[in-house]
């Protein structure tokens, strides 16, 4: 279906603070999309319930991080007034659209998934046995999508594979019950580091038990930590007139992914971009203390201003409080006309009206006896 609007409705799991690559992967995307003025609705999810698919044993985790994943988004500058944020568990109409979609998908296509594949070997479920409704989280996600009709989903790489199922979910229900849902699209950041941010210590992924995030709400100490404690730089840089590489330099991954020309005329003057800066690296003379000096400076001219608006939140949880229920009663309105909707079309809509009560009346009368 195209309902001739941009929608944008994306979400995360409320499991931890949020870190630099949630920052750089999307949060600092859907601020701007949420200011471009080219969306007529931009919703946001804190997904609690998608987060008790493999944490049914600790709620508290999940009731706990509420509130830090909220005052993440409100410090990036998600504005609650252009950006409505709501909460999962409290959206009924999630529940009853996840269970209509899941007729239309099959055991064995959700078992193709590659990123839950991955997250399921990553949780050892292989051994314990996965649970079934984080077998089938995807289907809640395509619940999640449609149920704003949203036509744009800005998310990380890993969540490609998911899109592609809500597609087809999408389409399988619009070919059996006539076009009733929009068809969702990705929209994922150009930038390949951005993309996929490395951990500091250069693993593939920012995780909280590798212990190699950076907070988007850790203090300057800490940051300072992070990089000058565990970045790797490159192993054949001894002495500062060695030539230095930049593959696996992790240092320079981050500055690809964080560091403008403005960074340099500020910070570091003697080069004009960060191109000079891997010339000179390349060629020797650069020191490992230089870079990792000018990333913290880079980075703290990101995180200080976050760092102040979420300690101003923070002094206000009362308004923080309503800001979500504000957010998640208009949503609650939004999925509940679509899963109308989905009902009307799937035919399932008996009390929507009296008018079955005909029906039922004229079936009768025909019915031969
Ligand atoms: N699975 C997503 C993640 O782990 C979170 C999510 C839940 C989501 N529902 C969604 C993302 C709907 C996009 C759209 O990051």
């Amino acid at each position: 279906m195209n309902t001739n609007k941009n929608i944008i409705l994306t979400a995360d799991r409320p499991t931890g603070r949020l870190h630099l690559g949630h920052y750089v992967g999307s949060l600092k995307r859907r601020v701007e999309l949420q200011n471009s003025g080219k969306f007529d609705k931009v919703f946001i999810m804190i997904a609690d319930d998608q987060a008790l698919t493999d944490n049914a044993d600790n709620p508290r985790k999940i009731r706990d991080n509420i509130v830090n994943v909220v005052l993440d988004y409100l410090s990036v500058g998600l504005d609650p007034a252009k950006t409505t944020i709501c909460v999962q568990s409290a959206l009924p109409a999630l529940h009853a659209l996840t269970f209509y979609y899941m007729n239309l998908v099959t055991t064995a296509r959700l078992a193709r998934n590659p990123t839950v594949k991955a997250e399921i070997q990553l949780r050892g479920f292989e051994d314990e046995g996965v649970p079934a409704g984080f077998f089938t989280y995807p289907v809640s996600q395509t619940a999640d999508i449609t149920a704003f009709d949203a036509n744009v989903v800005p998310v990380g790489e890993d969540q490609l594979p998911m899109l592609e199922q809500s597609r087809e979910i999408v389409e399988r229900f619009n070919r059996i019950y006539g076009d009733t849902l929009v068809l969702p699209k990705a929209l994922i950041p150009e930038n390949e580091t951005q993309r996929r941010l490395p951990g500091v210590d250069g693993k593939a992924k920012m995780s909280k038990s590798l212990g190699n995030c950076i907070y988007l709400s850790d203090s300057p100490k800490t940051v300072k930590k992070q990089i000058n404690g565990k970045m790797f730089t490159d192993p054949l840089h001894l002495r500062i007139t060695d030539p230095g590489h930049l593959e696996g330099n992790v240092v320079f991954t981050y500055l690809d992914a964080f560091s403008t020309d403005d960074h340099f005329k500020e910070f570091l003057p003697e080069y004009a971009n960060l191109d000079e800066m891997k010339e000179h690296y390349k060629r020797g003379g650069l020191g490992d203390g230089t870079c990792k000096k000018f990333l913290f400076q880079v980075l703290e001219s990101i995180l200080a201003p976050i760092r102040a608006e979420r300690q101003k939140w923070e002094q206000d949880i009362d308004t923080v409080y309503d800001i979500l229920v504000d957010g998640t009663a208009k949503a609650r309105e939004t999925t509940n006309a679509t899963l109308a909707r989905v009902e009307k079309a799937m035919r399932i809509d008996y009390f929507a009206d009296r008018s079955i009560i005909k029906e039922w009346e004229d079936l009768l009368r025909k019915t031969e006896r």
